[in-house]
């Protein structure tokens, strides 16, 4: 299956009411882990990568290695993302590379730091959602700030601290047309986003349930959705890593966000935790090795079985053959004739 466009897996997505995991990549290893999940899954997916993988692994890399993916595995749906593009700019050199979705993060000014004002993230937002549906490329929306830094993106801080406004969020969608919408609701990126369990205090699923029903038609995308669990935190600390304690997001919160309208879950930390404990595994026990095969294999391994595992708790398992590919010549197509229109039914206070 040639690349396909987030948005159709989305659709798709609410029609089966299960949620799609949006991972994030740097390297051949990465997407291979992903892809075999995928494939022992039988799962839809979205690979994603940010402007730092980008940097780190340059584009062409990366777009030629998401169409090898494509090539070896014709019966997985596979959409590319640009994960928190933080300028038009950023968003269009991705759509001439190949990417088949965007997410433009106007929540942040260009910086990547500082929040931006209500007014101009529309601005910038609409006008990638102009340029990218003329093309039939599918734009995701942030309202609301998450927490946490991660290389250099983010506001900092606590995940509370501007939290997505219900009916901000209403008008955000209405001026933009976004096809999904991240919102803040107490959620960091990063492995410390939490210092205990979190509840209803710290990570506020009533404020998602509302937006949920004041967007009853909006994909909803939940960033810093990694559940940073106890067990691969263990693992690394066991050979010679220092994380202090923390919590993630429990995947059951997850999943009631996915009864609500959430249908993309990005997760990038549980993968990059999985990864590095079974490097320093390999490393502690067997020191004499130097072969990178000999640690790059068991790291592969470690980040297959997370997604495999997310695959099946988000509910997109056994969901891959469910459609044939909308060509993005033709997404293009029903973006201009209003078939993909986006204009959501709001509904009432
Ligand atoms: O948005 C956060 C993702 O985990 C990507 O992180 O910007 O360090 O590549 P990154
Ligand atoms: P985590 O850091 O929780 O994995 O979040 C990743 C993310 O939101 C990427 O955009
Ligand atoms: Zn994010």
């Amino acid at each position: 299956m040639p690349l396909v466009s987030t948005r159709q897996l989305l659709d798709e997505a609410a029609k089966g009411g299960y949620g799609v995991g949006a991972f994030n990549v740097n390297d051949m290893e990465q997407i291979q882990a992903i892809m075999e999940a995928a494939k022992e899954t039988n799962s839809p997916v979205i690979i994603q990568a940010s402007r730092g993988a980008r940097a780190f692994a340059q584009d062409n890399y990366l777009y030629h290695l998401m169409l090898a993916a494509a090539e070896l595995y014709p019966q997985i749906p596979l959409a590319m993302h640009l994960d928190h593009g933080n300028s038009f700019e950023t968003c269009e050199s991705a759509i001439k590379l190949g990417f088949t979705s965007v997410m433009m993060d106007g929540s942040l000014k260009a910086d990547g730091k500082t929040p931006s004002t209500f007014e101009e993230n529309v601005e910038v937002t609409k006008k990638v959602v102009d340029y990218a549906h003329e093309r039939g490329i599918s734009v995701e929306g942030e309202i609301g700030v998450l927490g946490g830094i991660e290389d250099g993106h983010g506001a900092g801080g606590s995940g509370l601290a501007r939290v997505t406004d219900p009916d901000q969020a209403v008008e955000f969608a209405e001026r933009t047309g976004v096809d999904s919408l991240a919102i803040a609701i107490g959620t960091s990126h990063g492995a410390y986003k939490f210092t205990k369990k979190p509840d209803g205090s710290v990570l506020k699923m009533d404020l998602l349930i509302k937006i949920h029903q004041r967007l009853p038609k909006t994909h909803l995308v939940m960033h810093g959705s990694s559940s940073v669990p106890k067990d691969l935190q263990d693992i690394i600390n066991q050979y010679g890593g220092k994380l202090k304690e923390t919590w993630g997001v429990p995947v059951e919160e997850i999943q009631l966000g996915i009864k609500n309208g959430v249908r993309k879950i990005n997760v990038d930390t549980d993968n990059r935790l999985a990864i590095t404990g079974a490097i320093r595994k390999v490393f502690a026990e067997s020191p004499e090795k130097f072969d990178p095969r000999d640690y790059m294999k068991p790291a592969r391994a470690a980040m297959q079985k997370v997604v495999a595992l997310r695959m099946t708790q988000f509910g997109q398992a056994g969901h891959a053959g469910d459609y044939t590919a909308i060509s993005i010549p033709d997404m293009a197509k029903g973006y201009a004739n209003g078939s993909l229109s986006t204009k959501p039914l709001v509904a009432a206070k």
